[in-house]
């Protein structure tokens, strides 16, 4: 690019686009796989994937396939007819998950909004509505999914906040139990929280709380938003604890990049919501299905959770030997390729750093270094990064 379409093209963010988000300088024009390129050509190891999106690497090939032909094909048409995509998704999401049913939307957000409505209309009728969630949870930015979120500085400056959300401390049954009421209709959690600093729940914790749900006839409802798609080295994270939840909501790397969210419910709730209850006008469109379909076959052909667990494992192992060397690391935790790095200091300068070096990170929170590397990596890129990040906790 020449220096006078950067100037404009910058000159157009900073006079067109709402200042919501506060992006580096850094502008990607193009992708394969594990890497990125900058508008000068800069190559860049990418340890975020979109922060969970591109879970298969960048334009993986048969998602982009999918997506060219499909373009070509039928973009969209509505809910008020079928298309050819929308029931292979969900079939491939419920094989691959549970016995349930399945809505499509189209982002993380959306996704519990709907949730929160299946459990809304799953209580109303014997006056439950109230929605247990986790202090330092993320669950999006509508008006519903905010008053979800269990951290009041996204909260803050919208208020009033939406009703019917009761936020208890993260991995304590004790106090979710003590929050539990005749007015309770769901717990919702994220299986392992990402914006909040990387944490697994403990595997005690999840089978307490379905059990607990089980007791007092309430839903267990899981945001596999980040944490699924393979990223924990399962397809969804709930998978590893054995804790089946009664409702899960997924985006994010659903379809690799392609826009798209959505949620099940278990079959046996699947009336909860009948016509006219629910809609999304771009919800389960050829377009997003066809990529979505390609990210399961994906998935099914080329092996990648084997390649997830095997590079996670090596990651780990890299990391700890890291730990050893530095000691303002203080903490590395996370499940599989969903990794936080706690620092005794501000990561800000590192990411920073790391990118000046070639490697894209990410934080979660002022202190914690956050990796979500594609999950087709190899033992080369782990290295790399490795080495990267070893130089700049030097510095
Ligand atoms: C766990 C979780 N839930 C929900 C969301 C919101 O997703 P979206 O930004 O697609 O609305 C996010 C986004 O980071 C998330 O991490």
């Amino acid at each position: 690019m020449h220096e006078e379409e950067i100037k404009k093209l910058f000159h157009r963010q900073e006079h067109y686009v709402l200042g919501t988000y506060s992006p580096t300088d850094l502008v990607l024009t193009r992708g394969a796989l594990t890497r990125v390129w900058d508008i000068h050509d800069n190559q860049y190891l990418d340890f975020t994937s979109g922060i969970s999106v591109c879970n298969l690497g960048h334009c993986h090939p048969r998602v982009t396939e999918a997506i060219q032909r499909q373009a070509a094909t039928l973009v969209h048409v509505s809910n008020l007819f079928m298309n050819n995509n929308q029931p292979e998704l969900a079939a491939r999401i419920a094989q691959n998950s549970f016995d349930g049913k399945v809505f499509f939307c189209n982002s993380g957000a959306e996704a519990n909004e709907g949730l929160i409505k299946f459990a809304r209309r799953w209580g109303n009728e014997n006056g439950r509505h109230q929605i247990i969630t986790m202090e330092n949870s993320f669950h999006g930015r509508t008006l519903a999914t905010l008053a979800a979120t269990g951290r009041a500085k996204y909260r803050k400056g919208f208020q009033p906040d939406t009703p019917g959300f009761l936020h208890v401390p993260f991995n304590s049954i004790d106090a979710a139990r003590a929050a539990v009421n005749d007015t309770t209709a769901a717990i919702l959690l994220e299986p392992v929280q990402g914006e909040g600093g990387v944490i697994p729940a403990h595997s005690d914790y999840l089978t307490a709380l379905r059990q607990l749900c089980d007791e007092n006839g309430i839903l267990l409802l899981f945001d596999e938003v980040q944490c699924g798609m393979g990223r924990t080295g399962t397809l969804f994270a709930y998978q590893k604890y054995g804790v089946i939840p009664d409702g899960m909501a997924m985006a994010k790397a659903l379809a690799n990049g392609f826009p798209i969210g959505a949620f099940e419910v278990k079959s046996e709730y699947a009336d909860i919501l009948p016509p006219g209850t629910h809609a999304s006008t771009f919800g389960g469109n050829p377009l997003a299905c066809a990529a979505g379909v390609a990210v399961f076959d994906t998935f099914e052909k080329e092996d990648i959770l084997d390649n997830c667990n095997r590079m996670a494992a090596y990651l780990w192992d890299e990391l700890s030997n890291l730990a050893q060397r530095h000691d303002t690391v203080l903490d590395i935790r996370g499940m599989g390729l969903m990794i936080g790095i706690e620092l005794a200091s501000p990561v800000k300068p590192l990411v920073q750093r790391a990118r000046e070096n070639g490697l894209l990170v990410l934080s979660a929170g002022e202190n914690v270094l956050r990796l979500l590397p594609p999950l087709v990596i190899e033992a080369n890129d782990v290295d790399r990064a490795v080495s990267i990040i070893d130089k700049c906790l030097d510095a």
